[in-house]
């Protein structure tokens, strides 16, 4: 197949960017988005001109590096899928396709595709993780779990931290990911020493890199590649209530 891309170029996060045209010929349908554009930066190479800049790592839906718009969706059209999973057999011959990184302020643009999302580690160094020491396996399977709880746990953990949520949300909200980490702890018996402390300093921190708040919209659930629900951002509410109240009690 024949396709027309239109993509971001941005030199650097000073530098203004624009939308470039490009062709790509004779694309296999089994590759994957990220391939298309190592065929395309391949071309460019050859001809001398700059490849353009994306994120990537494992390619297997699992680490949450890349991440861009395409045709104005996070992660492209396909429900449930990153962009590395995405394989080309779902555009037709002769679409022209539009790549875009994500936009938020709190994710500044670095170069063409590359975004700066830096802040959601800073999240999580605020307070997603816990300082007890677990031991092995077998301590770990020592410690009685409700099932309920172990599965509800288990769904928070499958967020890859890639940010669709934020790109998708009209608010640029970051309020799926910090749901998503505060609930997986907040729901194990190892997460409950610093539960308090944690929601308030996550939430804190989240509102400090400047994402937007939460208006219910459900865009980020949508487009989450992991289908992270939003109970959990009604969890992470209840969680901050809990927090607030308690720190007043101190
Ligand atoms: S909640 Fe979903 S969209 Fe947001 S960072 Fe996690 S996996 Fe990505
Ligand atoms: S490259 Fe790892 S999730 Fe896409």
């Amino acid at each position: 197949m024949n396709l027309t891309l239109y993509i971001w170029r941005q030199k650097d996060r000073h530098s203004p960017g624009k939308m470039v045209r490009y062709e790509v010929k004779d694309v296999n349908p089994d590759m994957s988005f990220l391939e298309l554009l190592d065929v395309l930066n391949q071309q460019l190479i050859e001809r001398g001109e700059e490849p353009v800049a994306f994120d990537h790592d494992c390619r297997e839906g699992i680490c949450g590096s890349c991440g861009m718009m395409i045709n104005g969706q996070a992660h492209g059209p396909q429900r449930a899928t990153t962009a590395c999973q995405l394989h080309m057999r779902h555009f037709k011959d002769g679409d022209t396709i539009y790549v875009e990184p994500w936009r938020a302020r709190a994710f500044p643009v670095i170069k063409d595709l590359v975004v700066d999302r830096s802040a959601f580690d800073r999240i999580i160094a605020a307070g997603g993780y816990i300082s007890v020491s677990t031991g092995g396996a077998p301590d770990a399977n020592s410690i009685p779990v409700p099932k309920t709880n172990a599965d509800l746990a288990m769904d928070a953990a499958a967020c890859i931290g890639c940010g669709a949520c934020v790109a998708a949300c009209p608010n640029a909200s970051a309020m799926l990911f910090t749901a998503a980490k505060v609930a997986h702890l907040a729901l194990l018996p190892q997460g409950q020493p610093e539960r308090t402390r944690r929601v308030l300093n996550m939430v804190q921190q989240m509102d400090k890199e400047g994402f937007g708040g939460c208006t219910n919209i459900g865009e980020c659930s949508a487009a989450c590649p992991k289908e992270i629900s939003l109970d959990f951002i009604a969890m992470l509410n209840r969680e901050l209530i809990r927090a607030t109240a308690s720190r007043q009690d101190d």
